[in-house]
């Protein structure tokens, strides 16, 4: 049994029963092709056995919208996006398309990242976009959760749909892996709460209406019921910090990447969903 107690009145938190055996009963199949939705937890995690996607969690109804491209509402995002990478914009007369033939070309990225670069940064799949369209359209950057932005990582990310998360958190990458990590176990805001309080002590269990996952990020971008449209990671990460009245960090800062370095590298195993459908 977990300890709900310590939690704050504002969240009380209720145990569900079976919430396992339900989640293993569930099978994500999209096209034929069958995705992991639970695995063997990678080794570096330590209070943890298996993960499992958010997808187990959601109810059957939102587990189906996601089983079938026709109905999952986040296809009419990806097929804006296409439209957009044959759309020349900026002053060096280029569209995404004029130096990458299709989005296919970017199969696999999204399994691989954040990762580090040859310059010793950690790079998230945003900036790469962006530092396209300043550096080699001369057009202008995108909002990190707006619109184009989140429909353009839906098309990028669904290249890699299936293939299991395999970010790399060694070598280069050990430095900011090890602050996301702390990042994710810091208690923070007026409800003096990490992430771990919610997504590792607590998932399957209740919270008001909804039910608790690991707050993986293997399927984002997500579309959500609540909100209509793709939600970006840091834009998630935002507005858990906010439901817990801390301030949250800003979309983009060294802290979310870190953070998402080691949120990505809790999936390791599980499928890319992208994208995903999530209440
Ligand atoms: C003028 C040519 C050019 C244009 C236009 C361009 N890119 Fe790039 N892009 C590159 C080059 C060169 C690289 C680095 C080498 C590579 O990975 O292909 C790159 C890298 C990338 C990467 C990282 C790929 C990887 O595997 O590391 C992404 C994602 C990307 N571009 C997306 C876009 C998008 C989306 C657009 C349109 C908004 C765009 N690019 C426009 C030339 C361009
Ligand atoms: C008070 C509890 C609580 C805390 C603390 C919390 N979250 Fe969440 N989070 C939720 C709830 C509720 C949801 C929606 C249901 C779900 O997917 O778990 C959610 C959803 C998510 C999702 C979406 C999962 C998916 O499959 O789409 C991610 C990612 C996430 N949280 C990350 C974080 C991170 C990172 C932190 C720490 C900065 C954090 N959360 C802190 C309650 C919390």
């Amino acid at each position: 049994m977990k300890i709900t107690s310590l939690l704050p009145l504002a969240f009380s938190i209720a145990t569900v029963a079976g919430f396992v055996t339900a989640g293993e009963d569930s099978t994500l199949t999209i096209e034929g092709e069958v995705f992991v939705t639970k695995a063997a937890a990678p080794a570096h995690l330590e209070n943890v056995d298996e993960i499992f996607s958010g997808w187990t969690f959601r109810l059957d109804e939102t587990q189906a919208l996601q089983m079938d491209d026709f109905d999952n509402p986040a296809f009419v995002f990806v097929d804006q996006a296409l439209d957009q990478f044959e759309m020349v914009e900026g002053s060096a007369g280029k569209a995404c398309s004029s130096c990458h033939d299709s989005a296919e070309v970017f199969s696999g990225l999204r399994a691989s990242m954040p990762r580090v670069n040859s310059a010793g940064e950690l790079e998230t799949i945003p900036e790469l976009i962006n530092n396209c369209r300043t550096e080699r359209m001369g057009a202008e950057k995108w909002k990190w959760s707006g619109g184009q932005m989140s429909a353009m990582l839906g098309l990028i990310g669904l290249q890699s749909r299936g293939m299991p998360v395999e970010v790399a958190i060694d070598g280069p990458a050990a430095s900011f892996w090890e602050k996301g990590k702390e990042l994710y176990y810091m208690r923070v805001g007026q409800l003096d709460m990490a992430c771990s309080s919610c997504h590792e002590d607590n998932y399957g269990n209740m919270i008001r209406a909804d039910h608790l996952s690991q707050g993986q990020i293997n399927g984002f971008p997500t579309y959500r019921l609540k909100n209509a449209k793709l939600n970006t990671i840091h834009g998630r990460f935002k507005g858990c910090m906010k439901n817990i009245r801390a301030t949250p960090f800003k979309e983009g800062s060294d802290e979310f990447k870190a953070l998402e370095l080691y949120v990505a590298s809790r999936a390791n195993g599980l499928s890319v969903e992208t994208p995903s459908v999530r209440n």
